[in-house]
């Protein structure tokens, strides 16, 4: 089928003249899949328990009939005013005690088993009718799952999965080991009943009452999923899939946790205010990428400009197509826009989309004309094919939630520091996954394995990085690695916690900075005058281990102190960077491990913004750069896209894109 290209449509459109009118259309442009139905519950359910979807099994005959396959929206993300009005009890409710008001949309409860049952009937009727149909591919459950709700319920809910967690030696819950773990004698938090524990809609609460609620919203998520999988999973033919659309780094959830039960990862890809980043912007298909370590879907994607960003600037001409290809290098099978043609009302009039209101193309449409014509030529060179990285950068959500929840510094962002590593690699054209902390690392043919940071850490955790690097594995460990347990407790040794013998060091203290500390970095003869800034650690090596970088004078703690340390780990390396440190000594540091490690660029010396993504035999070249650019190529290749033969150069327009196999 090769690469996918699509649109979203919703109900607001239904007629047959016009629907065949933009099928017609949509196969004009190239497009092969429509997304439907995803919000359109008050029509599928205009009354309790009355169905109509005949109306839906129509426009997918019709889809069917213009040869584009359909993927089903299960319409939970938007429950109708009837349902609202009947049981107001399923609207969640926010931090202040207010309920949601009917008339947008995530508007439910997870956590309320009457919403659940509702919801139930909804799909179950979607997946009779669609279950076995063809023409259906696969299913999107809800969208964008982000509510959290903080009702009564939920606090039932919360406080019941607790007893499920802390539970005494023979598996009965136990109050004393959640005061416990939770260290809840301070500032007389102890527990003395579950009906006690609050859900934290306050700042500041207890560390381990913020992580636990965090994983126990995912668990919620995963219950109000694994519902609707079931019910669609009965009826589906084979072959069927389910996804649910996600959104980047968005963390209101554990991805890694409800994508377990799903077959396919999707993530919707907007750049709102701006231009497309190829490294931002592929950061986050590579972690959509690790959700399931395999190819995803880009299930949204804007066309042209988006109507909710402080500025709805339109992307440039071509900056769209770049944008596409920056997805198909690393790994999207699909590519879809939201949405097709703009609703005459609704809260998103202003926004993007290929049709106008009087159904004719808008300028935008050519574009996706173009990048259907590309993947006309490339689509079969690409389809099937996967991405092998030799660098991984570890993320976990638990970390990311403990460390937002004390950043110590305000401008210790969590997700600033990780992609402070991960532009080092994927900046310079290095093709890198973004894996669970948890996930285990042999047989990927990882040669480096970054922990930006691996803050909280266990035996399981510790055991497997211990394994990789004493395996011939180069490790590095950022600042704050190795401070917490699993319950968001301080580790009782020195950071990195279960891995000092490991990085050869402790973690003497640590500093929030108010000034930037200088330092000195030596790698191999060579030495950089640099920074640390935001946050550094006083390191105190063992014995056998190299010090790479020392601190300057500064506040008297850290003057003189180890910086970054190396040490030798079984046939590997453990590094670890006690700095955040400024983007050009980061840049010299992790080049300088990578070299060591043997991880090499698809394509060496690209300008910024030009990015050289290899998936399978194909070198996918994308310029996100306004001007025309050169680089030099170490070989012969063919750009399959123009079927030009290219010798020592590649010149890219704007925006270019270039598909290079060797010739
Ligand atoms: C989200 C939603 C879509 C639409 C777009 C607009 O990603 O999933 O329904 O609202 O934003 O950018």
């Amino acid at each position: 089928m090769g690469i996918r290209l699509g649109a979203a449509w919703y109900p607001e459109h239904w007629d047959e003249v016009t629907w065949r009118q933009d099928l017609k259309l949509m196969r004009e442009a190239g497009l092969n899949v429509v997304r439907i139905a995803e919000f359109a519950w008050a029509d599928i359910e205009p009354s309790e328990g009355h169905f109509a979807l005949d109306w839906l099994e129509r426009a997918v005959s019709l889809a069917a009939e213009h040869g584009l396959d359909v993927v089903m929206g299960t319409p939970t993300a938007a429950p109708p005013a009837w349902l609202t009005q009947a049981y107001p009890e399923v609207l969640a409710v926010d931090e202040h005690g207010r309920r949601a008001q009917h008339g947008k949309r995530c508007h439910y409860d997870v956590t309320s088993s009457l919403y659940q049952k509702l919801c139930a009937r909804v799909v179950e009727e979607l997946a009779r009718r669609f279950g076995p149909d063809e023409r259906v591919i696969g299913w999107q459950i809800d969208n964008e799952y982000n509510r959290v709700s903080f009702s009564e319920q939920a606090r039932r809910a919360f406080q019941e999965w607790l007893q499920g967690l802390y539970v005494d030696d023979e598996g009965r819950p136990s109050l004393a080991a959640l005061n416990s773990a939770w260290t809840t004698s301070y500032w007389s938090q102890k527990y003395t009943s579950w009906s006690q524990i609050p859900l934290p809609a306050e700042q500041n609460h207890n560390p381990a009452l913020i992580l636990r609620f965090h994983q126990f919203v995912t668990e919620a998520y995963c219950r109000f999923q694994r519902l609707q999988l079931e019910i669609i999973r009965r009826y589906a033919r084979p072959g069927q899939w389910i996804t649910s659309n996600f959104m980047g780094f968005f963390h209101g959830f554990d991805h890694y946790r409800i994508c377990e039960e799903l077959d396919l990862a999707s993530w919707d890809h907007y750049i709102g205010t701006g231009h497309l980043d190829l490294v931002r912007a592929g950061a986050a298909h590579d972690l959509t990428r690790g959700f399931k370590r395999r190819n995803f879907w880009v299930m949204e994607t804007q066309p042209g400009c988006v109507n909710w960003a402080p500025i709805n600037n339109m992307l440039d001409r071509g900056e769209a197509r770049a944008m596409a290809w920056n997805g198909i290098g690393r790994g999207a099978d699909a590519v879809l826009y939201w949405q097709w043609r703009s609703a005459l009302n609704g809260q998103e009039q202003y926004h993007g989309t290929l049709v106008a209101p009087d159904g004719t193309p808008r300028p935008f449409y050519q574009e996706v004309k173009r990048l259907s014509e590309d993947l006309q030529k490339v689509g079969d060179l690409l389809d099937g094919q996967t991405i092998r990285a030799e660098v991984a950068l570890l993320h976990s959500y638990d970390d990311r939630w403990a460390i937002e929840a004390q950043r110590h510094h305000r401008d210790f962002d969590p997700l600033a520091h990780y992609l402070h590593y991960y532009r080092c690699f994927a900046g310079r054209s290095i093709m890198t996954d973004i894996i669970s902390s948890r996930a285990p690392l042999s047989d990927h043919g990882y040669k480096l394995v970054i922990g930006a940071p691996v803050h909280i850490i266990d035996e399981a955790i510790a055991a497997e990085l211990k394994r990789f690097a004493s395996e011939g594995g180069h490790l590095v460990l950022s600042i704050r690695s190795g401070f917490k347990d699993a319950h968001n407790r301080l580790h009782q040794s020195r950071p990195p916690a279960l891995l000092q013998d490991a990085a050869g060091m402790y973690v003497e203290e640590y500093y929030a900075l108010l000034e930037p500390v200088p330092l000195r970095l030596e790698l191999g003869g060579q030495a950089i005058e640099g920074q640390g800034q935001i946050w550094a650690e006083w390191l105190t090596p063992l014995e056998g281990t190299q010090v790479l970088a020392r601190y300057g004078s500064s506040n008297g703690w850290l003057d003189g102190q180890a910086a970054v340390t190396a040490h030798p780990y079984g046939a590997g390396w453990v590094y670890y960077v006690g700095a955040w440190l400024d983007e050009r000594t980061q840049a010299a540091l992790m080049g300088w491990i990578a070299e060591r490690a043997g991880v090499r660029p698809v394509l060496a010396g690209l300008p910024e913004n030009v990015a050289a993504l290899r998936r399978g035999d194909a070198i996918v070249v994308v310029s996100a750069r306004r001007e025309r650019c050169q680089l030099s190529l170490p070989g012969r290749y063919r750009d399959q896209l123009t079927g030009r033969l290219l010798e020592v150069e590649l010149e890219l327009e704007p925006y270019g894109v270039a598909v290079l196999v060797p010739a």
